[in-house]
């Protein structure tokens, strides 16, 4: 890497980019304190939680994790290399790259030279193709036009060994560079070449730049194999991109994609007017892919064919996007069909509907494996369920958990209580520790025979986590029995929240037909409370929850989060403050010494804790 950009174009590249400036062309930021935020360009989200730092130039998005510098992010949204991205950024500032010209040169006329020999036999293969009766018989057969013959550019492999390599050869082609294209390989005898595609119908593999990177070949009849593809080249990666991507950067909206399997899925789709699906080249599908997937569709659809091995990939899929941050949707094809099959067979209008029928990550993992289990048996529920917790386990959210545990319960008859163990394992007992924390109820006294919190000060996210929970709760039931989840009344440690949170569990538990609740009635009940800050009530009586994010189920998960984190900030504080207690005693007696040993792994414990929160 240093050797072909040195560190002093690297740093130039570094001051004169505006990190604000240059993710503003991708995304809206808005300007909040000292930072920028916006939606993150690299997972889907409602509410942003991407953060820019105009200090700092740096970025980081606190819902996917994702973060770096300028040119890190130049190589996240372009899918660029490390030096690429220097580059992009260099020629944007007009930065000469100097010396270090001279080896990316080379690389950068050889890789030029491919890009030519692959246009060139594209043109050669299209050429066969449509004055050649055979192939376009075989294409008639499978339904597809000239138009999209010529938009996907589509080609035919004669039936010769040295067809493709006479043709370069003749146009002045270098048999160094048609080898390195991948078109021909070297006889094993050593005494010429042969052409790799024979007597087959080709596919050009076109990257986003309109670059022929690569070739696939199917052959016309039952033979085996049923499809080569080029080998990796300088050019082309298979694992880094995908069939079918140009034209959907050409004439897709970018609000969905559909992967599938097939060159022919592709084709076919579009044949039919879905011009955003794309393929995943024929090996095993990868982040990178993943991360394509996610900048070229807002909402990603799997549609691999209906059969095992397309079973088996699309929970890898899953997996992958998952990872990347993406909420996949499947779309499930009757049994033994693939896309191509499906649309031939139904047309567009059925196949549009099956794009409301998609089943997410968790409802997938269900769908086959009730297939795969007898659910009337109790060893097939058993089986069922574990297989289903796995799944769970993966999920962040705890009330998208929370939810699946119902579902699966029902089905099954398998107590809620046993699901949530098998799923979260040891997490389990670590969740039901923050809401019967013996930590907060020292926190309590009696007052007038309630228990009210003393009033302790909070960090100003958590009071305004918990202001803004309770507003939630009063404006709407829905949120109340969302919320009511997670957090007791005794789990709102500001005192006015407590008092509020008292009243609506009340109103709301004895009285099942409310949809909201009134203010005025609150504020009477409160009367009775002394100590109360009526500022505090005020304030969120007049919040506005109108103008919080739209995702309101989101919203509360975050808000459960901050309140969370905080409460182990102040319990590690005790903590920290109970082991120097006992360090700084004089004489230490046994009791003294188990208790420093125990309160040293909580704070290990809480530790990782605090961090799997950031
Ligand atoms: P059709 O039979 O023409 O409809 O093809 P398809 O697109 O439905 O192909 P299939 O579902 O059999 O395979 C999906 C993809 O896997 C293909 O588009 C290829 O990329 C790849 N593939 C299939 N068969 C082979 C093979 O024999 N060798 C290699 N290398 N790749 C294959
Ligand atoms: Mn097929």
């Amino acid at each position: 890497m240093a050797n072909i950009i040195n560190d002093d174009i690297i740093e130039k590249v570094h001051d004169s980019s505006d990190l604000v400036n240059i993710v503003s062309e991708y995304l809206s930021l808005k300007k909040t304190g000292s930072n920028y935020i916006g939606l993150c360009p690299f997972h889907n989200e409602k509410t942003p939680s991407f953060t820019v730092s105009e200090t700092k130039q740096l970025f980081h998005c606190f819902g996917c994790g994702e973060g770096g510098d300028v040119i890190s992010f130049i190589m996240k949204i372009e899918n660029l290399s490390f030096v690429e991205a220097v580059k992009f950024l260099a020629d944007r500032q007009g930065i000469p790259l100097g010396e270090s010209k001279k080896i990316d040169k080379k690389i950068i006329s050889e890789k030029e030279k491919i890009y030519r020999i692959n246009k060139e036999a594209a043109r050669f293969y299209y050429y066969n193709l449509i004055n050649n009766e055979k192939p376009l018989r075989y294409l008639e057969s499978r339904n597809i036009n000239k138009k999209v013959l010529n938009q996907f550019g589509l080609g035919y492999a004669k039936n010769s060994w040295d067809s493709i390599y006479k043709h370069l050869k003749g146009k002045g082609y270098n048999e160094e560079y048609i080898e390195k294209a991948g078109l021909i390989g070297r006889r094993k005898d050593n005494t010429g070449y042969y052409d790799k595609f024979r007597n087959r119908l080709m596919f050009p593999i076109i990257d986003t730049k309109g670059r022929i990177i690569g070739f696939g070949g199917r052959v016309l009849d039952n033979s085996m194999p049923k499809y080569v593809n080029s080998q990796d080249t300088l050019v082309f990666t298979k694992g880094n991109n995908l069939y079918g991507l140009n034209l959907v950067k050409k004439y897709s909206d970018r609000k969905r994609i559909i992967l599938v399997e097939g060159y022919m899925d592709v084709i076919s789709l579009f044949n039919n007017g879905i011009n955003y699906s794309v393929a995943s080249l024929g090996t095993a599908f990868t982040q990178n892919q993943a991360k394509l997937l996610k900048r070229y569709g807002k909402e990603v659809y799997i549609c691999y064919d209906s059969d095992k091995a397309g079973t088996n990939a699309t929970v890898r899929v899953l997996e992958i996007l998952t990872k990347e941050g993406v909420k996949p949707k499947v779309i499930v094809l009757p049994p033994g069909q693939d896309p191509d099959d499906f649309i031939n067979a139904n047309g567009l209008k059925e196949f549009e509907k099956l794009l409301d029928k998609t089943l997410n990550y968790v409802e997938y993992k269900i769908f086959i494996n009730k297939q795969k289990y007898d659910l009337s048996d109790i060893e097939g529920k058993i089986k069922f369920t574990k297989e289903i917790a796995k799944t769970l386990g993966d999920l962040k959210s705890p009330i998208e958990k929370d939810v699946y545990i119902d579902k699966i319960s029902e089905e099954t008859g398998i107590s809620k209580e046993a699901i949530q163990k098998e799923i979260l394992g040891k997490n389990y007992s670590q969740d039901r520790r923050f809401y019967k924390d013996k930590y907060i109820n020292t926190r309590y006294r009696n007052n007038k025979n309630k228990i009210m919190p003393i009033k302790i000060v909070l960090e100003s996210a958590h009071l305004t986590a918990e202001k803004t929970l309770i507003k939630l709760m009063i404006k709407n039931r829905n949120y109340y029995d969302i919320i009511k989840k997670y957090l007791a009344k005794e789990d709102f440690l500001n005192y006015e929240c407590y008092a509020l949170a008292n009243i609506i569990f009340d109103k709301y538990e004895n009285n099942d037909q409310l949809l909201g609740l009134n203010s005025s009635v609150i504020l009477e009940e409160l009367k009775v409370e002394d100590n109360i800050d009526p500022l505090i009530i005020n304030e969120i009586m007049d919040k506005d929850i109108d103008f919080l994010p739209e995702d309101k189920v989101k919203l509360i998960e975050d808000l459960i989060g901050t309140i969370k984190y905080s409460k182990l900030k102040m319990e590690r504080k005790d903590i920290i403050k109970e082991i120097q207690r006992i360090e700084s005693k004089k004489d230490k007696d046994e009791g003294d010494v188990g208790k420093f040993k125990s309160l040293c792994l909580k704070l290990t414990e809480l530790d990782k804790e605090l961090k799997s929160h950031i």
